[in-house]
Formats: C-alpha cells, structure tokens, sequence
C-alpha cells in the first residue's frame, strides 16, 4: 500500500527550515504533500498561489514531492486525497505545545496521526516572520531561504517598501 503524507503550513515564505523537514519526510513515505494552508492567526504576506509557487520551485528536485492549497479542513484534505498521516517539524517547546494542540485536535476529528520532527539545530531560529522581517528592513537573507523567495521578496520590497515588518 502507498504511504502517503502531508507536510503542512502556511510557508509564508518556505524557509530552508521547512525544506529540511520536508527533505527528511520524504525519507518516511512514498509520496508527500506539500499543503499550503490558511492559518487564521497570521496575516499573510504571499498569496495561496504565490506560496504554492515558490514551493514547487523549491522542491522541484525531490522526487515523489507535490505541492498544494489546502482550500479548507486539513483533515478533509487527506481525507480526499488519502494521505494518512501528518508530518510537522517542531523547533522548540513554544512549537510544541502549539503543534501539539492541532495534533490532538486532528486526530479527535478523523483518527489521523501526525509525527513530529525536530527542526535541525542549524534552522531552529529560523522563522517566516523574522525571514520576512529582516528583508523588509534591508537585511541580507540569502542564508535563510532559497533563491525563488529572494526574488519574491526582492520584487515586494520594490513595490511595498513597508510591507513585513509587523
Ligand atoms: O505553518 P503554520 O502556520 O503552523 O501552519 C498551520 C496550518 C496551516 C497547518 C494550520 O493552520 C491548518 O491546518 N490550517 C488548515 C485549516 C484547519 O484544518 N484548521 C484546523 C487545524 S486543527
């Protein structure tokens, strides 16, 4: 039977932090997704489409990987497309315990598991609000995400100058 999963978020923008991650879980399953979804606690900077964009680009390389939208419940979504299981990075015990919440929540409305991964020590600080932070206030970046977000952030930065830095 194929084994099937999801790495969601909001990826706003895709980090090497997420990459890692998304690296590792294809190490676990057959196939993964990449699910672009909306968390209703963030203000977006991207849109669905130009997250799922940049997505695509960066994991291009990785066999078995496709990207996205989830348009609606994450539990429907697998429950649609087959996938079994959940696949999260954690980088810390704040993650954890917000991870933890939509884990348990998850697995009370359809019985689907998720597995946590720790986030390599080397992109434990990384997150998408300080990448978009730091960018939207000059700072190089480059270290942090793959080139596809450079650019993306590049054209923000010239036509929304003040754009990310909340
Ligand atoms: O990267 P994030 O912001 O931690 O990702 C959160 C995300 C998008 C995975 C979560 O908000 C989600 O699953 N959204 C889809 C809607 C949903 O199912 N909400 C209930 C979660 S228990």
């Amino acid at each position: 039977m194929m084994r099937r999963a999801i790495c969601p978020g909001s990826f706003d923008p895709v980090t090497h932090g997420h990459l890692d991650i998304i690296r590792r879980g294809t190490a676990l399953v057959d196939e993964l997704v990449v699910g672009v979804g909306v968390n209703g606690g963030k203000h977006a900077m991207f849109s669905a489409a130009e997250r799922v964009a940049m997505l695509s680009d960066a994991v291009a390389d990785l066999p078995g990987v496709t990207v996205a939208e989830i348009d609606g419940l994450l539990v429907e979504f697998c429950r649609c497309r087959e996938i079994g299981t959940i696949i999260k990075g954690v980088r810390s015990g704040t993650d954890l315990d917000y991870e933890m919440q939509m884990a348990q929540m998850n697995r009370q409305l359809t019985g689907i598991e998720t597995v946590f991964l720790p986030t390599a020590a080397e992109w434990a600080f990384v997150s998408s609000t300080l990448i978009r932070e730091i960018s939207s206030l000059g700072g190089d970046i480059s270290q942090f995400v793959p080139d596809v977000v450079m650019r993306a952030l590049a054209q923000r930065r010239a036509t929304n100058p003040t754009e990310g830095a909340r």
